[in-house]
């Protein structure tokens, strides 16, 4: 198999790669980074630096003529040093909501547009990316972090409709938008406190529940929001 893994610099990405790397169905592993190749990082992952809002490197980051058999997208903005995120609507930040688009959920659709011809290549293509629980609209009890749930709401619709197109486009394909659990990153770091510790996930843990439901995603259950242990979750 051939993974593409956008984001493989965070604290899931990271893991991500290096489970994948150390598959023996897996031949090759191209994870991307932004500032730089994280330290711990496996042997044998191919490294390339991408921002995800640039839109050329997007579309050259994976070869046309080589099939790709499984995309993770696991990069994703919450904070952006002193801003965010918004717990009420007087907090909100243009900069900060369109950061969140162009970061969290644009991105995927470009990448599954730029990178058609490879998933069609591939014998069952899988298209899965990191959501979050409080990007779906049904289980919003609480309100608050505005840009982030928008964005992750943004991020399932796209997802959702494009699980539709590929029924006819991409007929051995699946896609899926995930829930890694709470997972100790820089991302969360700020709001662990009142985490207890059982449910407060390592990026490896994270990687290895994400990869059983990865592993199992098919194009009969294609085009839904499924939690890290293999729960589906209402959008
Ligand atoms: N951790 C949690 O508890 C939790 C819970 C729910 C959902 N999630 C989701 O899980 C995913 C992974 O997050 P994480 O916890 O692993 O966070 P993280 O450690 O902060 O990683 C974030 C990743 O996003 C990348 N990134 C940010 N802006 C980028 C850009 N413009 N271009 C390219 N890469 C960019 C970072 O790259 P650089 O480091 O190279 O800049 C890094 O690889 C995110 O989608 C997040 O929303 C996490």
């Amino acid at each position: 198999m051939n993974v593409l893994i956008v984001g493989g610099s965070g604290g899931i990405g990271l893991e991500l790669a290096n489970a994948m790397s150390a598959r023996p169905d897996v031949d090759n592993v191209v994870a991307t980074y932004r500032r730089q190749v994280p330290e711990h990082a496996a042997t044998g992952i191919d490294w390339l630096q991408l921002d995800v809002t640039n839109q050329d490197q997007l579309a050259e980051c994976w070869p046309a003529e080589k099939p790709l058999d499984y995309l993770i997208y696991a990069v994703g903005l919450l904070h952006d040093g002193n801003t965010g995120p918004e717990k009420t609507v007087r907090r909100i930040d243009p900069d900060l909501f369109s950061k969140s688009m162009q970061i969290n959920a644009l991105p995927v659709l470009l990448l599954a547009q730029s990178l058609h011809k490879s998933f069609k290549l591939s014998d069952s293509p899988k298209l899965a990316a990191v959501s979050a629980r409080v990007g779906s609209i049904e289980e919003n009890r609480s309100g608050g972090w505005y840009s982030y749930r928008c964005s992750k709401a943004a991020l399932n619709m796209a997802l959702k409709t494009l699980a539709l197109e590929w029924r006819m486009a991409m007929p051995k394909g699946a896609v899926a938008a995930l829930h890694p659990g709470t997972t100790d990153t820089a991302l969360s770091r700020p709001f662990q406190a009142n985490v207890p510790t059982e449910k407060l996930f390592t990026g490896a843990q994270t990687a290895a529940y994400l990869l059983t439901v990865i592993d199992q995603l098919t194009p009969d259950n294609s085009g839904r929001f499924w939690s890290w242990d293999g729960t589906e979750l209402p959008w």
